[in-house]
């Protein structure tokens, strides 16, 4: 579905990512781990074009086929990639159903002159979009919640809100930066038994960095670590947790 080949991003001296090489198939789950100021973020920005790297390809789709090295992030959107922040980025004082409406609209095919003249086709689509974001909503369930203002609801939910606005978009890979950043052990607990459901129901492919080592090892079937922008370490859980290089460099020498 995803690979990123030999990428580098470097910021005048700082170079955030080097030469990283990661591949991710479809259906899968993968983690991605590493200290902080690792260059983490830096490959989601990558891959969704907030940056063009300074130096290798990103390839995409069931054969990797589409080159989305350097494409815009509304281009890359309409190809089925989608993400969440790391520092959520909610439109706050909109409610919860139109943050959706939002994620809904990036796809919609009717342009801005029809749906400033309320055309059929156009009224139809909102029709549409109304019952599909309530379907998302009661997934992540927020429908309850539907009318209030972004900002008011609490912590975990605006992250399953966030999460509902990037399924709205109709992703084929999502991109999860830190989902359960500031959760308790009960909500990711619940997180992680959302994202296994959410993966099956819309038959997503995953790529998340996540902190919370439970997490990542409960739920990724492969796992790259970087540190200082380079990779350390992949494998499988039981793999990454054991390797010594990983034990040094993130988890604490014990
Ligand atoms: N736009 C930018 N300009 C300059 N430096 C950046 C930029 N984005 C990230 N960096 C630097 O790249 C490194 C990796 O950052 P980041 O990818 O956010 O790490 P992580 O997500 O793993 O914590 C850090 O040293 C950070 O300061
Ligand atoms: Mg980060």
């Amino acid at each position: 579905m995803l690979k990123i080949d030999d990428v580098t991003m470097q910021f005048g001296g700082v170079v955030a990512v080097n030469g990283f090489t990661a591949q991710i198939d479809e259906g899968q789950i993968v983690g991605l781990i590493g200290p902080n100021g690792a260059g983490k973020t830096t490959v989601f920005n990558v891959i969704t074009g907030v940056y063009s790297p300074t130096k290798g390809r990103i390839l995409y789709g069931p054969d990797l086929n589409e080159d989305i090295t350097g494409k815009r992030s509304d281009q890359i959107t309409n190809l089925g990639i989608c993400r969440t922040f790391q520092n959520i980025r909610l439109f706050k004082e909109l409610s919860v159903m139109d943050n959706v409406f939002i994620g809904n609209h990036l796809r919609l095919k009717s342009g801005l002159l029809s749906s400033l003249l309320r055309l059929p086709h156009y009224r139809k689509e909102e029709a549409e979009a109304y019952e599909k974001a309530s379907y998302l909503l009661k997934k992540v369930g927020l429908y309850e919640e539907r009318e209030e203002k972004a900002y008011s609801l609490p912590y975990g939910m605006q992250r399953r809100l966030e999460i509902a606005r990037a399924l709205a978009t109709e992703p084929k890979l999502l991109l999860l930066d830190e989902p359960a950043a500031g959760m308790n052990p009960q909500e990711t607990q619940d997180l992680m038994e959302f994202i296994v459901e959410i993966k099956d129901e819309f038959n997503l492919t995953i790529f998340l960095i996540e902190h919370h080592m439970d997490f990542v090892m409960g739920i990724c079937e492969h796992i790259y670590v970087l540190d200082h922008g380079m990779m350390i370490s992949q494998g499988n859980p039981s793999q990454v947790q054991t390797d010594q290089r990983v034990i040094e460099a993130y988890l604490g020498v014990e």
